[in-house]
């Protein structure tokens, strides 16, 4: 049997996309069944969405004819996956808060299915600091967020919120159903963020890695079904769901969890590690008139992907690593993969113009033995899941006990 979505409409003009999103999801191979918020309704006709869908439309909680045939809890089951697209902001904040009020936040509390999310709203909405909150709470759930894109609003304004285009939406969905579980009996070590090095108790070493390219990388390999640990340094970024975090300050300690994860099929080494720490922390805080706070002694770091790559009988069998570069992004990164020893680098360009330390999107080049690979701009979750889909086709079949 085919792989099935129950798809959740809600209020927002971006419904007027989900006749095209059941279309797309079909030519994939994809049943999909519909609930219709009250709102939704008012942008798109439940009638459509059932002539598009091959299947009735779900649209009253307290409807004793639908609660008969098919109650609201098994309807909520009924799907592999849940999507809501769009979603608005208000039920958004109902999932973060187990509001469940209607039909659809109802099912979206009963479901055991796993959720993905497509925003739709004004930017402003978007980027106010309750959703943005809210989003943070339900990516920390496991809940799979997808978009939103940037660009012209219904409301005449422009920027992120715009619902991200069926197209993309399906080929999530798809890609779901093709790569969960690739991974499974796969074990995964990631490392992710910068590292702080202190100098006193107060001050320290650190760079601006916002950890956003390797959180996605860890989740995607979770999604895939590898064991997954994710070793970080100080990042606001919350825990990806399903994934067991390891949090560390100092590139010592990252090495020394990164150690304690082994062995490991895979490691992925995306974090920005410090190269140079203090050579003397001072034990009390440096004052400004202190001879010894003018002069900072710096000693070098170990190289973590390094120590990984050359870890004989416990190196991970497929070592990737990446090279932050400002110039030269190809050689440089080329180089780096002859000195650290390692199968793979995921070569990127950080200088400020590109906007990705810290932003969301990453242009990157995988370089291996075979070569160069140059990938388009994309989200940093879709390079994770890229990469991890690389990783599976390279691995292949996972290897299964028999019974
Ligand atoms: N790396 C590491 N441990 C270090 C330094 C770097 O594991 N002490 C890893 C990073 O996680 C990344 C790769 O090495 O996967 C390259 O990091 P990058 O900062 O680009 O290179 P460096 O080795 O620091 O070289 P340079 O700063 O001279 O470019």
């Amino acid at each position: 049997m085919g792989n099935r979505v129950l798809l959740i409409v809600s209020g927002g003009i971006a419904a007027v996309k989900c006749p095209d999103l059941i279309r797309r999801l079909a030519a994939r191979g994809i049943a999909t069944r519909c609930i219709v918020t009250r709102g939704g309704a008012e942008f798109v006709t439940p009638l459509s969405l059932a002539a598009l869908s091959g299947d009735k439309v779900y649209t009253d909680l307290f409807s004793l004819t639908d609660e008969a045939a098919m109650g609201h809890i098994e309807l909520s089951r009924s799907a592999d996956l849940v999507l809501v697209a769009p979603a608005t902001a208000d039920i958004l904040a109902k999932m973060t808060h187990g509001i469940a009020g209607d039909l659809a936040t109802t099912a979206l509390l009963a479901t055991d299915k796993p959720v993905m999310v497509a925003p739709a709203m004004n930017v402003r909405m978007w980027e106010h600091a309750a959703t943005q909150s809210n989003i943070r709470a339900l990516k920390a759930r496991g809940i799979h967020v997808i978009g939103p894109a940037e660009g012209d609003m219904a409301c005449g304004e422009t920027g992120m919120g715009r619902m991200s285009e069926p197209a993309d939406i399906a080929d999530t969905v798809e890609n779901y159903f093709q790569n969960s579980g690739r991974l499974l009996g796969r074990r995964a070590l990631v490392t992710s963020g910068p590292t702080f090095e202190p100098i006193d108790p107060v001050r320290y070493i650190a760079n601006r890695s916002s950890g956003k390219q390797g959180h996605a990388i860890a989740e995607a390999l979770a999604r895939f079904g590898a064991t997954t640990t994710l070793v970080s340094g100080p990042t606001r970024q919350p825990d990806p769901a399903g994934v067991h975090v390891i949090h560390v300050e100092t590139a010592a300690a990252m090495l020394a969890a990164c150690e304690s994860a082994l062995p490991a099929d895979i490691a992925v080494c995306a974090a920005a590690v410090s190269d140079w720490r203090a050579a003397d922390i001072a034990p009390g805080k440096l004052k400004k008139n202190d001879a010894a706070a003018t002069t900072l002694t710096l000693v070098e770091n170990p190289d973590i992907l390094a120590t990984l790559a050359g870890a004989g009988n416990r190196r991970p069998g497929l070592v990737i690593g990446f090279a932050a570069e400002t110039d030269n992004v190809l050689s440089y990164g080329s180089a780096k993969r002859d000195a650290k020893g390692c199968d793979w680098i995921v070569a990127n360009d950080v200088s400020a113009a590109t906007g990705t330390f810290g932003g969301d999107d990453n242009t990157v080049h995988l370089i291996s033995a075979d070569g160069t690979d140059s990938w388009p701009k994309m989200s940093k979750m879709a390079v994770a899941e890229r990469l991890a889909m690389r990783i599976a086709d390279h691995l292949g079949a996972p290897e299964r006990t028999l019974q």
